[in-house]
């Protein structure tokens, strides 16, 4: 039975993906951090599921973590992932979010010790890199342009991860991830803001929706899919990196029509007001991304699409409100 070590095993990705590795027959640890931290009861509830404690801005509870563990595979899924937070807390995310990726991969070199490709790494990187954006679509070779604190964490992740990989043979791989949603999405990102408050409006429960940037374009797919693609890229015998995306992009206008039509309301203009706090000092206008490789190499592709999860998303937090409510 292979092992697998999930950091950030509390977050949206994290929660798929140890469920599919426990469904494949994986044993499974996942990393989780700080003091009476409340999402680690959640995860407490995953059968079979196996907690260790640690911080990746803490390099010896990394050590110790995959010590413990001795995995085959390792995921370093944590990180702060919410870009408008990065600006106010830029430092804090570039040791979380970049100088993270670097503790994560040296605890994994020294446990590798001779045989530096025994653990198989995944890093998150994101389409975030790409900034503003040098080619469209969007794919592997795409010149990087952050335009975030995170983004450039992320930018550092990702070259330390393809330079551990050539500097010490290790079976490191990073998928530049584009935006992928669930009904586990952090509320504070702008799908999960918008299904949460339709949900909520449709009851009476709120008024309006306040939002930044209407015009910005996504490429949006489901987490699901998603956490399948880091699996079959550390099955591969060569450690690459592979963009994974839907190759759709839709406005956050697009995203309104499709979550208030499903609540039955077609003119969603009297809900939606304008908050120049949500704009970002800068924005990343257009992500589309370019998956061919991820589809030849790794036969991987998005089953669900921009519609059916804004739907699905919708549903789930139609019930949560409903449930809240009683
Ligand atoms: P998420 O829901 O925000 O989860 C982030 C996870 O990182 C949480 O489990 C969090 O733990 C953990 N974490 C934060 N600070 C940490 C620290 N100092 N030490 C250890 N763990 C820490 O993010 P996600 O959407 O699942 O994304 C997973 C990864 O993919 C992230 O690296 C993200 O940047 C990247 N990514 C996401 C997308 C996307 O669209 N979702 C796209 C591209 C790349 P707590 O619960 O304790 O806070
Ligand atoms: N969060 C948020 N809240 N975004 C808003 C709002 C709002 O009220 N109004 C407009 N937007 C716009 C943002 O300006 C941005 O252009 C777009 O909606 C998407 O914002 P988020 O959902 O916060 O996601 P993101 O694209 O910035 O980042 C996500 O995707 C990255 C991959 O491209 C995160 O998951 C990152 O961790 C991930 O790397």
């Amino acid at each position: 039975m292979p092992t697998a070590l999930i950091t950030g095993v509390t977050g949206q990705d994290g929660l798929y993906l140890s469920e599919l590795l426990l469904a494949k027959g994986y044993e499974v640890y996942g990393l989780v951090r700080g003091q009476n931290n409340p999402k680690v009861e959640i995860v407490r509830g995953i059968p079979g599921l196996k907690l260790l404690f640690g911080d990746l801005t803490d390099l010896s509870s990394l050590l110790r973590a995959v010590h413990t563990a001795r995995p085959d595979e390792i995921y370093n899924l944590g990180a702060i992932s919410y870009v408008a937070y990065s600006w106010e807390n830029a430092r804090l995310t570039s040791d979380v979010t970049g100088m993270g990726v670097l503790n994560m991969l040296e605890a994994t070199r020294l446990y590798c010790g001779d045989d530096p490709a025994k653990v198989r790494f995944y890093q998150a990187s994101s389409s975030e890199m790409f900034g503003k954006v040098q080619e469209v679509p969007q794919r592997e070779s795409t010149l990087l342009w952050p335009r975030s604190p995170y983004g450039v964490a992320k930018v550092f992740g990702h070259y330390m991860t393809i330079n551990y990989r050539e500097s010490y043979g290790m079976h490191a791989s990073s998928g530049i991830l584009f935006n992928h949603e669930s009904p586990r999405r952090g509320p504070e990102f702008v799908t999960r803001k918008v299904t949460r408050a339709v949900a909520r409006i449709t009851l009476g429960l709120q008024e309006k929706v306040e939002l930044g940037n209407l015009d910005a374009r996504r490429d949006w797919g489901f987490a699901g899919d998603y956490v399948e693609a880091m699996w079959l890229m550390l099955q591969q015998e060569t450690a690459d990196d592979y963009v994974i995306s839907t190759g759709e992009t839709h406005s956050i206008r697009e995203l309104l029509d499709v979550a208030f039509a499903h609540a039955g309301i077609d003119d969603w203009s009297s809900y939606v007001a304008l908050n120049p706090a949500y704009l970002r000092p800068a924005e990343v206008d257009l992500l589309i991304g370019d998956c061919s490789k991820a589809r030849e190499t790794l036969g991987w592709r998005p089953k669900v699409g921009f519609e059916e999860m804004i739907r699905m998303m919708v549903d789930a937090d139609l019930a949560e409100q409903r449930t809240l409510g009683v």
